[in-house]
């Protein structure tokens, strides 16, 4: 009876430290945020994904949908808007990593790197539409860390940003308002500083009859832009990462969450503030990532044994 139950476990429990040694050989704390290059590229600029290797595509059924990055082997962070009505349905999204562009070679072998989406996790008080505009996705199984597959860190402390001024932002999507990305769709990168929420809400009051107390940016939203326009993170880039360099460490300050227009004067963009959220981002991953250590395995194998 003993040996029975023994083979007919064996394959779940293989499979199950199979996956938590995987979590154990990349901690994503440790590994999180260092590029393998030297050197960076100057903004508003096609770039390779080496210098942005956190940086993936998410798509619904075929088709480019917004932006997500890597956090963890198995985890992306997200904007929620992105997943609209679509939600309930994971199976219908995929996510595209290490590829710079939205369409792939068919030789590229980039399946390799394409995982389906096998759970969505929307913020508890996110009600279709900002604020709380951040959401994850749990991959169908890890993504093995490469050169151009890294993951970016999550803000561990909310005076991180304290002295950063600039940051960037990459993706696919529109440099400027009526401009639609164009062929072979490289992935972009911009470099823009930073703006303080109260600062941004004062901007967004512009131009507008709104009395000041009632606000457009509420506090868990962050602006990167300039304040006469021009350069911006503009539409299609949805949920992809305003990225910030502390220490030498590549953090994650934003996700790309809405506008007003692209590139116009005192409508800089808007990100969902991760520093708000990093202990829901932690609490949620920690509760969905099911792991049996070895050590677990070894004694259930023991019992099953003796
Ligand atoms: C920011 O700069 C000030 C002055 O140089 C310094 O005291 C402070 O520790 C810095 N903050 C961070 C988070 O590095
Ligand atoms: C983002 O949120 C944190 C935590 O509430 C806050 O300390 C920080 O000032 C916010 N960032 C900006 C640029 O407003």
């Amino acid at each position: 009876m003993g040996w029975v139950s023994l083979l007919l476990l064996l394959p779940l429990l293989l499979r199950a430290g199979d996956r938590s040694l995987c979590t154990i050989s990349f901690p994503f704390i440790q590994v999180c945020g260092k590029t393998l290059t030297q050197g960076r590229i100057l903004g508003g600029q096609e770039t390779t994904l080496i210098q942005w290797p956190w940086q993936a595509s998410l798509k619904y059924k075929t088709h480019h949908w917004c932006r997500v990055t890597l956090i963890h082997s198995s985890w992306v962070m997200t904007a929620a808007h992105c997943f609209q009505q679509n939600a309930h349905d994971p199976g219908a999204w995929k996510v595209q990593l290490g590829s710079r562009t939205i369409k792939p070679h068919k030789l590229s072998f980039s399946y390799l790197h394409s995982r389906r989406v096998t759970e969505i996790i929307l913020h508890p008080f996110y009600f279709g539409g900002p604020p709380k505009d951040i959401a994850l996705a749990k991959l169908q199984s890890p993504i093995r860390f490469k050169r151009s597959i890294l993951p970016i860190c999550l803000p561990t402390s909310t005076t991180q940003f304290e002295n950063v001024t600039m940051c960037w932002v990459t993706g696919w999507g529109r440099i400027k308002e009526h401009e639609y990305p164009r062929k072979p769709w490289n992935l972009q990168a911009v470099e823009l500083p930073l703006i303080d929420q109260k600062t941004c809400d004062l901007y967004y009051h512009i131009g507008t009859k709104l009395p000041p107390f009632i606000s457009r940016i509420y506090d868990d939203m962050i602006c990167a832009g300039f304040k006469e326009g021009k350069k911006d993170a503009c539409h299609g880039d949805s949920g992809g990462p305003l990225a910030c360099e502390v220490k030498g460490i590549w953090h994650q300050a934003g996700i790309v969450s809405w506008g007003d227009g692209c590139g116009r004067p005192y409508r800089p963009s808007v990100f969902t503030n991760v520093s708000v959220h990093t202990d829901w981002i932690l609490r949620t991953i920690k509760s969905n990532t099911f792991s049996l250590m070895p050590s677990k395995l070894l004694f259930l194998l023991t019992l099953q044994l003796s």
